[in-house]
């Protein structure tokens, strides 16, 4: 099967099960007008990021990386009422581009957008002694995605999930000499070494070629 219908498929998922969604359609379209890379999260995975926060009864969601906003909204929508959400992002304007797209999709006052690198404000974050983060995606800068794994955890509570994006990056995680491929394969040695989580992998493809999620969840 080609790359080409692995997009197909996925055109035939978002048609029968997400449909139009004005909200999510014109992020997509603000992104690309301001000149964002299209390196979102694909619709399935947006909504598979969705599922898994509301199956959990996520009331607090740590995203690191926000670019546009794309799978913030999808992991926003899950929250209930009173459930907050907040991205680091390190370009403002990437953030300024999500807060836009935030604002058109009504959830402007669930999220909060922190500019700068997320290894500053990861640990002012933890400074603040809130209640732990139910759920943490991590789809940022590659290379620090052990890092951010380590934060994760740090503000994460037994039965917390951890998400990180892109760890397979068509094969390379095997063999590839990219700091990227290196942050891929640096990200499974920490969680294989981490008796605090039960952690697997699952390869994915689709529209955004073939990637993978690491998913792991805190023990209790
Ligand atoms: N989660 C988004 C895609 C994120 S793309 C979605 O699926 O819709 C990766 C983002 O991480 C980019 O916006 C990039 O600017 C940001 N980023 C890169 N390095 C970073 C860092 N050190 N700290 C925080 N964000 C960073
Ligand atoms: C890249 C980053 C992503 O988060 C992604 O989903 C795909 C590609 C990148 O930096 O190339
Ligand atoms: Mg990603």
């Amino acid at each position: 099967m080609s790359s080409q219908a692995w997009g197909e498929v996925d055109a035939y998922i978002a048609d029968r099960l997400i449909g139009a969604d004005a909200a999510l359609d014109a992020a997509l379209s603000a992104n690309a007008a301001a000149g964002l890379p299209a390196i979102d999260v694909s619709p399935p995975q947006g909504k598979l990021l969705h599922l898994l926060a509301r199956s959990i009864g996520a009331k607090r969601i740590l995203e690191v990386g926000a670019l546009g906003g794309y799978s913030t909204i999808w992991l926003a929508r899950a929250l209930p009422e009173g459930g907050r959400l907040v991205t680091l992002e390190l370009e403002q304007k990437h953030a300024d581009v999500a807060a836009a797209n935030l604002a058109k999709a009504g959830l402007a006052s669930r999220v909060e957008i922190r500019v700068g690198a997320a290894l500053d404000t990861l640990p002012k974050l933890a400074e603040e002694a809130a209640d732990p983060f139910d759920l943490a995606f991590i789809d940022a800068d590659k290379p620090n995605n052990a890092n951010y794994f380590a934060w994760a955890l740090t503000l994460a509570r037994p039965g917390s999930l951890i998400i990180v994006d892109n760890v397979v990056r068509e094969g390379s995680v095997l063999a590839g000499t990219d700091a990227n491929a290196a942050g891929a394969r640096a990200l499974f040695e920490a969680i294989a070494a981490e008796p605090r989580v039960t952690a697997t992998a699952i390869q994915t493809v689709g529209s955004k070629g073939w990637d993978g999620f690491a998913i792991a969840i805190v023990n209790g």
